[in-house]
């Protein structure tokens, strides 16, 4: 097992790597608990679940929205939650998300963990503070920035999970080294294998890494002000495709660092030998890396990232591998690049 510290402003808060849903009494605290999970967790782990309040939301991003906090707003006061209530979010990002975001308003805040179940939630929705909930076709438009007290990544969760879903998560994984770690870079690119059938000693030390790139990021830049935009790479291209295509996040993202660093190596920044690194080991992954689209569709769903300053992007572009650099870009300027392209 692996333990890590996210130091804030605010505090510190633990992350554990390869820890067990099983041993969850160890780190609640002495008060009263409530589980947040959703249908499909509940359905493979409930028997795991200690003997608390449960209650669950319905999956898939869809419901990550309002109406399911309100629900979950409702159930809280029905089961006579008061400020002392300590909330844990069992599941996988949306989860994470969802418990995170009550757990930061409901009675302007209470103390929340999770047990994050899924490779992306454990590289990357778990890990930082950010609790959005989609609004009105925004994602993640609503939302607070507060730390969980605890992370747990169980690593034998990550066994129920289906090809695809593990596949999305390995974006993030390929996101979070390429900006910051050549090293972790070249261990994926040598490791892949074992990694995607999700080998525990491997993976082990992959989400280690990732979680210790993120938690340096964040205990430095909680707010977004700087190098924690460096973790959007591929993100601005990935959210568009996400909304018109109907593919999945990691999917999405894949693609989007794809165009990114296409459009790196088209500003003479990066190298085509380093750009066709990053596509090899997404199609080693069995990730898209392009797709077939409607470029006007897109620059319309990029002008609904909330990251957007006016008619500008924070854009990350990829100088080298494990050298990222964000630079203020016009939505003009990325169209031009996907008309070139086409
Ligand atoms: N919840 C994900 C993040 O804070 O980046």
């Amino acid at each position: 097992m692996k333990h890590l510290t996210l130091k804030t402003t605010n505090g510190s808060f633990e992350i554990l790597i390869a820890e067990s849903l099983k041993n969850i009494r160890d780190y609640l605290p002495e008060k009263r608990a409530i589980i947040l999970t959703d249908r499909h967790v509940a359905s493979l782990y409930r028997g795991q679940f200690p003997d608390l309040p449960v209650i669950e939301i319905e999956s898939g991003e869809t419901n990550k929205n309002l109406e399911t906090v309100n629900d979950v707003y409702r159930k809280l006061i029905d089961l006579e939650a008061d400020r002392s209530t300590f909330l844990l979010g069992i599941g996988g990002g949306i989860v994470t998300d969802v418990t995170g975001f009550i757990g930061s308003t409901f009675l302007r805040g209470i103390d929340y963990g999770f047990v994050a179940s899924t490779v992306l939630a454990q590289v990357d929705a778990a890990i930082g503070g950010k609790n959005g909930v989609n609004y009105s076709g925004y994602k993640n438009l609503i939302g607070t920035i507060r730390q969980p007290r605890f992370v747990i990544c169980d690593l034998e969760m990550l066994r129920t999970l289906p090809t695809e879903e593990v596949r999305s998560g390995f974006a993030e994984i390929v996101k979070t080294a390429a900006v910051r770690d050549a090293s972790l870079f070249a261990f994926l690119e040598d490791n892949i294998e074992k990694a995607v059938s999700l080998d525990l000693k491997v993976m082990e030390k992959i989400i280690a890494e990732c979680v210790r790139i993120k938690t340096e990021i964040v205990s430095q830049d909680e707010k977004e002000s700087g190098q924690r935009r460096l973790l959007n790479f591929g993100h601005s291209f990935g959210h568009a495709i996400e909304k018109v295509s109907g593919l999945t996040h990691g999917e999405s993202v894949s693609i989007g660092m794809c165009l990114s660093v296409d459009f790196s190596v088209k500003r003479n920044i990066l190298t085509p030998e380093s750009s066709a690194r990053l596509k090899n080991l997404l199609t080693k992954i069995n990730l898209p890396t392009r797709i077939l689209f409607q470029k006007e569709a897109i620059v319309q769903a990029m002008r609904k990232d909330k990251k957007r300053e006016n008619e500008n992007l924070h854009f990350v572009f990829l100088h080298d591998i494990g050298d990222a650099r964000t630079e203020l870009i016009s939505l003009s300027e990325l169209k031009e690049f996907l008309d070139d392209l086409c």
